[in-house]
C-alpha cells in the first residue's frame, strides 16, 4: 500500500478513536437493572419449577439443571428474590415463589448435611424478609430445627458432612459459617435460646480450630466425636491441607462478620477482620482471586468470581458493623471494587451466556465446575449489587438531607 495513504488511514483512525479509553460511570442500580432484565429472560424460558439452575459447561450458553436435594437448590430462587426486590415486577414474584415452594421438602426431612441452611434461607429466608408471608416463617423454623439435629454437644459444633463422617470423623468446615444465619434468624424468632447457643458454640469451635496462625483457614476440621478434641485440618475443595481456598476464605470472612453481627461478640468481628485483611494482602492485581491462592499453576490457574461476590458482601457487611470510619471506608471501597471488576466485560457475561458471571470453580480437585459461570456466582453478585445500591441511596439521601 502506498505509505501515503497508509499514514492517512492511520491519522484518521486515531482522530476517530477517543486517546482515553472511555469508562463509564459505575452504578450498582445500572447493573441490577440489567441484571434483572437477564433474570427475567431466563426465568421467561423455564418451565419445570422444581429443577433448578446450577452451572453452564465451558462452549455451552445455557443452564443445566439439578433437583431440589442438590446444595445449590436454594441459589436460584434467592436471585429471583433479589431480582424482584430491586424491580417490583410481579412476573419475577411469581417466578421466586414457584421455585421456593418445591424447597420446603428439605425442611421437613432429616438433615442431609449443613447445606440446608444454603437451600432454605437463600430461598424462604429473602421470601419472608421480603413479602413477611408467615407460611414461609414456619418452613424456615422447620429448617432451623433440622439442621440443629446435626450439632454434637461434645464438639460444640454441627457436623457438616454426615455422608463423609468415614473420611473425616466429626467434621466441621467453613461453609457451614454461612449457615449460622438460619440458626440465629430462627432463634430471634420463635425458634428458641438453644439454636442461638448451637450457633454461637459453632461459630466458636471453628474460629478456635479453623483458623490458622496466619489468619488464612482449614477448609474442615475433624475432631473426635466423644472427647471433642480437634484432630486434623484437611482441605476437600482446596489444593492442599494447608493452603488456602478462595471460596473457602470468603466464607469465613462473611460468616463471622454475620455471627458478630448476630450476637456482638467482637472476636467474631476481630476473626472476620483478620480474615479480609489476609485475603486481601494475597489478592492479585485484578481483585479477583484465583480458585486456590497456592495452586503453584499461578498465574496459568483459573479464577474464583464466586468468592470474589462473597468476598464483597462479607466486606459490605464488615463496614456495616465497624464503628471506625477509616475501616468503613477501607472494607466499602474494596467492595465496590470488586463489584466493579465482576461488572466489567472480563466477568459480566453480557449476551455471552444465560448467566451473570463469567469465570467461577467450583470443586477443581474434583475436575468439576472449572470456570464457568455457577449460580452462586450470581447469587452473592446480586446480593453484592442490592446491598450497594442501598448504601447509594442511603448515601444521597444523606447528602439531600444535610443541603437543606
Ligand atoms: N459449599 C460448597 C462450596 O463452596 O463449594
Amino acid at each position: 500500500m502506498n505509505k501515503f495513504l497508509l499514514l492517512l488511514i492511520i491519522i484518521s483512525f486515531a482522530a476517530c478513536s477517543p486517546t482515553k479509553k472511555e469508562v463509564p460511570q459505575f452504578s450498582a442500580q445500572k447493573m441490577l437493572d440489567e441484571s434483572v432484565l437477564k433474570t427475567k429472560k431466563t426465568l421467561e424460558g423455564l418451565s419445570a419449577k422444581d429443577s433448578f439452575l446450577r452451572n453452564i459447561p465451558e462452549n455451552e450458553t445455557e443452564w443445566k439443571k439439578v433437583g431440589v436435594h442438590d446444595w445449590c437448590s436454594g441459589f436460584w430462587p434467592g436471585v429471583l428474590w433479589y431480582a424482584y426486590e430491586s424491580s417490583n415486577d410481579e412476573v419475577l414474584k411469581e417466578g421466586a415463589e414457584a421455585f421456593t415452594s418445591p424447597i420446603k421438602t428439605i425442611a421437613y426431612n432429616s438433615a442431609q448435611n449443613h447445606d440446608i441452611g444454603f437451600m432454605v434461607y437463600c430461598s424462604y429466608g429473602n421470601g419472608y424478609r421480603i413479602t413477611g408471608d408467615e407460611a414461609y416463617k414456619e418452613v424456615l423454623l422447620s429448617a432451623a430445627d433440622t439442621l440443629a439435629t446435626l450439632y454434637n454437644d461434645k464438639v460444640g459444633s454441627i457436623l457438616s458432612w454426615p455422608e463423609k463422617r468415614e473420611e473425616y470423623s466429626h467434621n466441621t468446615i467453613i461453609d457451614n459459617m454461612m449457615n449460622l444465619e438460619l440458626l440465629f434468624w430462627a432463634a430471634k424468632n420463635g425458634g428458641g435460646q438453644r439454636l442461638y447457643d448451637i450457633a454461637t458454640s459453632h461459630a466458636e469451635v471453628t474460629m478456635k480450630n479453623l483458623v490458622r496462625p496466619d489468619n488464612s483457614l482449614y477448609h474442615l476440621g475433624s475432631f473426635d466425636e466423644e472427647t471433642g478434641k480437634f484432630l486434623k485440618g484437611y482441605t476437600h475443595q482446596g489444593y492442599a491441607d494447608e493452603s488456602m481456598w478462595a471460596r473457602g476464605q470468603t466464607w469465613g470472612i462473611y460468616g463471622f462478620a454475620m455471627a458478630y453481627r448476630e450476637t456482638g461478640k467482637k472476636e467474631f468481628l476481630e476473626t472476620s477482620i483478620k480474615l479480609a485483611d489476609h485475603y486481601l494482602e494475597r489478592l492479585p492485581e485484578d481483585g479477583i482471586p484465583y480458585w486456590d491462592f497456592d495452586d503453584p499453576k499461578i498465574p496459568e490457574a483459573p479464577k474464583d468470581a464466586s468468592a470474589a461476590a462473597i468476598a464483597a458482601c462479607g466486606m459490605l457487611e464488615i463496614a456495616n458493623l465497624v464503628k471506625d470510619d477509616q475501616l468503613k471506608e477501607k472494607y466499602t471501597n474494596e467492595a465496590i471494587k470488586f463489584i466493579k471488576i465482576l461488572s466489567s466485560e472480563e466477568y459480566y457475561s453480557g449476551a455471552k451466556n444465560q448467566a451473570l458471571l463469567l469465570h467461577s470453580t467450583g470443586h477443581y480437585p474434583k475436575n468439576s465446575e472449572i470456570d464457568i459461570p455457577i449460580i452462586y456466582a450470581d447469587y452473592y453478585y446480586m446480593e453484592a449489587l442490592v446491598r450497594l445500591k442501598k448504601l447509594e441511596e442511603a448515601t444521597a439521601a444523606k447528602a439531600l438531607a444535610e443541603k437543606k
